[in-house]
């Protein structure tokens, strides 16, 4: 029997998401005492993804690729402004910088809302499907670090109690089994999810480095 889009999407990028849960920025992320400062060069530049996946999710909410898997109780936008306002300050917009990993980011996403709308949803599949996963232990983390001030900051990983975080990641796979597929189809949207794979990763290398968190290897 043929691998469905879900499972392709997981196997297929699972030594990518290694990858990315290995990197610098994510490492010391999960120590929990990231410095506040670099935390919210994360989120303004997780931002500036956001914002423009979400509306281009919205205008394509009936493309026959996207409806399935279109669920406006995902989105991250308003939560990472809060979270911002609430760790930098009503300022944080101008203040802290959007790097060019997050701007070529952001620059596909729009591509793709111009030409490829079908291809938004591996970038769905990457951001959300991470969020209600992996996301619900960093929520821990950053809830419980001293240096983030959890308490108040932790809406990017708040979707409810654990039943709808539950509940969404069944929405969604469900979405996936229901959309229309083809082998070529299945084969452009897990490449696109590596390619989303491939932009944070070197969103996060940007960020080790602006940061100040890169250390000279050994040969
Ligand atoms: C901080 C490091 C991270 C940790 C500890 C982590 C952990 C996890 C865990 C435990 C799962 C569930 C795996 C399963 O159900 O078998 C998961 C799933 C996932 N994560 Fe991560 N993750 C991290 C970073 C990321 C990043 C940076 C991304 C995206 C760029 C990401 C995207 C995903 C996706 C898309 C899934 C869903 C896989 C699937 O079931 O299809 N994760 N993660």
């Amino acid at each position: 029997m043929n691998a469905s889009l879900a499972e392709r999407l997981r196997i297929e990028t699972r030594a990518l998401h290694t990858a990315a849960e290995r990197s610098e920025f994510m490492r010391e992320l999960l120590r929990g005492q990231m410095e506040r400062t670099n935390y919210c060069a994360l989120l303004r530049n997780l931002h500036a993804v956001y914002v423009v996946l979400e509306p281009a999710l919205e205008r394509h909410a009936q493309h026959p690729t996207i409806a399935p898997i279109f669920l406006p109780l995902l989105w991250r936008t308003q939560a990472l402004e809060h979270d911002l306002y609430a760790l930098h300050g009503a300022a944080w917009a101008t203040e802290l910088a959007l790097l060019p990993a997050a701007i070529a980011y952001a620059g596909r996403l729009r591509d793709l809302a111009a030409a490829q709308p079908a291809l938004l949803l591996s970038h769905a599949y990457v951001r959300y499907l991470g969020d209600l996963s992996g996301g619900q232990m960093l929520r821990e983390i950053v809830a419980k670090s001293t240096t983030l001030d959890g308490a108040h900051a932790i809406a990017f990983y708040d979707f409810g109690d654990a039943l709808a975080s539950r509940e969404l990641t069944r929405a969604f796979r469900d979405g996936l089994g229901a959309v229309p597929m083809n082998h070529r189809k299945a084969r452009a949207l897990v490449d696109e999810a590596k390619l989303a794979f491939e932009l944070h990763q070197r969103l996060f290398d940007e960020l080790a480095t602006t940061c100040g968190l890169v250390t000279l290897r050994q040969p």
